[in-house]
């Protein structure tokens, strides 16, 4: 049967944890705090994987809570409704997660000193993430065709809605002294640098002790066996595990195995077309 996606300001959201009043609350009535600590991507970008690194970095490359407690309840999805109750009650600071664009983000963030970390990937890698994906989250329904998907995807028919108008949007704060934009690419690439300068952004002073650990518990190996952020405590509902894996591949370039040429043109065209005017170079763009 056909996912019925919740709407919300044009923008569909998958149902069950997700609905018309959380989102309007996310948006509208969402009480931020000075020192909240916002992970924000498009779905497919690197989410779990930077809520494995912050919750690390504000350990001091401690693995225990990582490895006791459920990334959902370390990062809540705040948008949800359950994950607005775990929210309110955790301590500061708090760590956030969302896939919100910028039009739909908490009013109140705009008047806070809270800080965004925003992870963004080549979106032909997080198109082919997130038509295998789709295939085991059910609430993201079924993907049907890599073509059919990717159409949608170019027209920004998919949950969350277009990856270009929530870059664009996300990419009008860059500049700010509380936003720290962070690549997939830059993760992969450098690890170690990347986690320094994430501290840094945070305030918090680590040694290379501390990086280092962070470096190989946020590794996708140790992320694959700790079922703390794999998704395998997730229902069958919801994550069909027998249809692939959350923590898939995790490499860059992915989409070499999956686009056909004609794909690969017909994404060029819209990508130009979309990115129009964007002074911003992007690590997968060729120089
Ligand atoms: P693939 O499907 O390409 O493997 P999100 O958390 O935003 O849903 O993103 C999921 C993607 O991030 C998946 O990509 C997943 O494998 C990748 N990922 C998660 N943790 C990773 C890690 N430690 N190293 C590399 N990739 C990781």
């Amino acid at each position: 049967m056909a996912v019925q996606y919740v709407q919300y300001k044009g923008i569909k959201f998958p149902p069950g944890y997700n609905s018309v009043d959380s989102l309007y609350f996310a948006e509208n009535e969402f009480q931020v705090r000075d020192d909240d600590i916002f992970n924000i991507t498009y779905p497919k970008s690197g989410t779990v994987w930077m809520i494995e690194i912050l919750s690390l970095i504000l350990n001091d490359g401690n693995p225990t809570w990582n490895q006791g407690i459920l990334n959902s309840l370390r990062a809540p999805w705040f948008t949800t409704q359950l994950g607005l109750e775990t929210a309110h009650n955790l301590p500061s600071p708090r760590l956030l997660t969302c896939h919100l664009p910028i039009q739909i983000f908490p009013k109140a963030f705009f008047s806070s000193k809270s800080k965004v970390v925003y992870t963004l990937r080549d979106p032909r890698d997080v198109l082919v993430s997130y038509y295998h994906f789709s295939k085991m989250c059910i609430p993201f329904g079924d993907p049907k065709s890599f073509n059919h998907f990717l159409d949608r995807f170019l027209k920004g028919d998919v949950p969350f809605g277009s990856w270009f108008d929530h870059i664009r949007g996300w990419m009008k704060l860059k500049g700010k002294s509380n936003i720290f934009f962070i690549s997939y690419e830059q993760l992969q690439e450098d690890l170690y640098g990347s986690i320094k300068d994430l501290s840094i952004f945070l305030g918090k002073e680590l040694d290379e002790a501390a990086i280092t650990s962070i470096v190989e518990h946020a590794s996708f190996e140790a992320m694959r066996k700790n079922n703390m952020c794999n998704s395998t405590m997730l229902p069958k509902e919801v994550m069909d595990q027998e249809k692939g894996s959350f923590l898939r591949k995790g490499i860059c370039g992915d989409w070499k195995t999956h686009f056909t040429m004609a794909q690969s043109e017909y994404f060029n065209r819209v990508y130009q077309e979309k990115m129009r005017g964007l002074k911003e170079t992007f690590p997968w763009e060729p120089t």
